[in-house]
């Protein structure tokens, strides 16, 4: 039988970060993916050009029932370090809005960056490859894949979450916490569009492809980023972020003229174009398509000239305060992040691994750590596949 030091279940961000600082100790590492190639999540990732992490990483970009949890690993792996990293092989990035750093070419060129550094650091991969079960046989672990049994000291479980099961999600990490005691937080999709039920529909699909600025509101939690109009509903990064604050029978609110200060403008219109409908003044700050959609809802007709300062203000609240009752939403289909997972409690923060299971490990986004939309999962994926690559 085959005998390693280090097995790790899933050739993602994380599992591939986690090899090579493993294979770099000198343990000899096998990681393993059911897929036929590695990092496909990276492949896809930031539309293409992968954003690959955020230099504004901070405790408060994530979201875990213990929020406290993910400073260790992010403390001691940085953006800079990865940062470092890319460099050192020359792919040129860029800094798109809100630190938020990409690939100026494909993000291949990260997973390329990643299997270079695995086939360095002498860890083995290897494709299209399955696991059948895990046990333990005294101090370690019995795993059976499709290609044969191997025994490990260290198991570190990598298999990222639910979302996009097209692409290989299927939520192992999961059942293998579960396996060996290990608590596992309801999970959700995250940083997915919003669905809304067939009247809303009606109303919004006419705008579907209009994108604008807003400030989409849950709770007590407000982003401020583009607003995308879909046949299905919402989108644009404005309702990915909110999305994971939403819950189901909760409404959100939109501000479709952030910064705009709407009594002042239509007052200066009433005075000095007071012949002009209400969408016309609205369609200098709106999307034509949405000025006009935002006037029915305001329902005041008529020219602007003729409206009371007590018009003018219902007007502002409505476009300040848009508030609609999501039905859903898109689901794990087109979700890029699984809310939480393996419970924290039950993992050593600084390590990653299980308390009660010495040398078992879980990294990444099958952990109740999700990020913010803006490269966070994956610095979450390479700081926290850092640590237990420390150790592992
Ligand atoms: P990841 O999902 O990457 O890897 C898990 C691996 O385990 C996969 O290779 C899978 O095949 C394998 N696996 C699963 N089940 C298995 C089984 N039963 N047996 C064997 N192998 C198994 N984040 C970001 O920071 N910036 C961005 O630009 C984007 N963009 C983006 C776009 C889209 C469309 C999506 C869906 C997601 C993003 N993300 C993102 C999120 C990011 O992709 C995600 O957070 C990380 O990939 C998580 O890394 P992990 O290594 O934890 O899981």
């Amino acid at each position: 039988m085959r005998e390693v030091d280090v097995i790790i279940v899933g050739a993602g961000a994380a599992g591939m970060m986690a090899a090579i600082e493993a294979g770099k100790r000198g343990r000899r590492v096998l990681l393993f993916d059911h897929a036929k190639a590695p990092g496909e999540k990276i492949r896809i990732s930031g539309g293409g050009r992968c954003n690959f992490t955020n230099t504004g990483t901070r405790p408060d970009r994530f979201i875990s029932s213990n929020p406290r949890f993910a400073i260790s690993a992010l403390k001691r792996y940085t953006p800079q370090h990865f940062i470092a990293l890319v460099d050192r092989y020359g792919i040129a990035w860029h800094e798109k809005a809100l630190g938020q750093l990409f690939c100026d070419g494909a993000s291949t060129q990260i997973v390329n960056l990643l299997v270079s550094e695995l086939r360095t650091a002498g860890a083995a991969l290897e494709l299209s490859t399955t696991l059948e079960s895990v046990s333990r046989e005294g101090e370690r672990f019995l795993v059976k894949l499709s290609s044969g049994a191997v025994r490990c000291a260290s198991l570190v479980v990598a298999s990222g979450g639910k979302s996009i099961p097209k692409m290989g999600a299927t939520g192992l990490g999961y059942r293998l916490a579960e396996q060996f005691g290990l608590k596992v937080t309801e999970t959700r999709p995250a940083l997915v569009p919003l669905t809304f039920e067939p009247r809303m529909l009606e109303k919004l699909g006419p705008l579907a492809g209009v994108s604008t600025e807003a400030i989409a509101t849950a709770g007590d939690k407000s982003f401020r980023e583009a607003l995308l109009f879909t046949h299905r509903g919402l989108s644009g990064p404005a309702i990915l972020q909110i999305s994971s604050y939403w819950r189901e029978g909760d409404p959100i609110r939109l501000d479709v003229v952030p910064g705009v200060d709407v009594v002042a403008v239509l007052k200066r219109a009433r005075q000095e174009l007071p012949k002009l409908a209400l969408q016309t003044v609205l369609a200098a700050h709106l999307p034509k398509r949405l000025a006009q959609l935002m006037a029915e809802e305001i329902g005041i007709e008529g020219q602007i000239g003729d409206f009371s300062d007590k018009k003018l203000a219902s007007a502002e609240a409505v476009l300040k305060d848009w508030t609609m009752k999501p039905t859903g939403t898109e689901g794990y289909r087109t979700a890029e992040v699984t809310l939480g997972g393996v419970d924290t409690a039950d993992l050593d923060s600084a390590t990653m691994q299980a308390r009660a299971v010495p040398g078992l490990f879980f990294i990444g986004e099958c952990v109740d750590v999700t990020g913010w939309l803006g490269g966070y999962n994956f610095q979450w994926a390479w700081s926290s596949g850092w640590a237990a690559g420390q150790v592992a």
